[in-house]
């Protein structure tokens, strides 16, 4: 079984895996337009996380999981990721060809939708949460970095880490 990440998953895989290769999802783009109530931020004031949202082309990482453990970890993920977000099957491309994989995606219709706002806005927000799982800011920054090592082009990801980081 295998996993796509595009968010924390990327920079902090905590599950065991067999092993992991960067690959394209078509169709899809990142946006951090997800509400996070559990993770980057609190009930009463939520963070901003990472979905999918249609457009082009994403970039992330596929674990492959081992026989042996890939069902508690899914399940396990399942947790870590609740808070609005859908198990999905999807084909992504791969160096050596397509590989189907499980992801997790929000939608408009959940209710921790936040959708878009101005880069300047939304970087605002992220300064400024903070959650069980850490500072907002640390997961932006840390998908943000961990892109650009790989190379991989993300001007939304980008843009805002670049206005997070003019932020005092
Ligand atoms: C991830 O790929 O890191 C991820 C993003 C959103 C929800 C679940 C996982």
């Amino acid at each position: 079984m295998n996993v796509f990440g595009y968010g924390s998953l990327i920079w902090r895989p905590d599950f065991p895996f067999a092993g992991r290769y960067w690959a394209r999802l078509d169709g899809w783009e990142r946006r951090f337009w997800q509400g996070s109530p559990d993770h980057r931020g609190t009930p009463e004031a939520p963070g901003r996380v990472v979905t999918l949202v249609p457009g082009e082309a994403v970039w992330g990482v596929v674990f492959e999981l081992p026989a042996d453990t890939a069902e508690t970890t899914m399940a396990r993920l399942d947790v870590r990721e609740q808070g609005g977000y859908e198990l999905v099957e999807r084909q992504v491309h791969a160096e050596h060809g397509p590989v189907v994989a499980r992801t997790f995606v929000a939608t408009p219709d959940n209710p921790e939708w936040l959708g878009p706002d101005t880069v300047t806005a939304m970087a605002a927000h992220i300064a400024r949460s903070h959650g069980p799982s850490g500072a907002n800011r640390e997961y932006l920054l840390r998908l943000a970095d961990a892109l650009e090592q790989a190379g991989v082009l993300d001007a939304h990801t980008r843009g805002l880490a670049a206005a997070v980081r003019r932020l005092p």
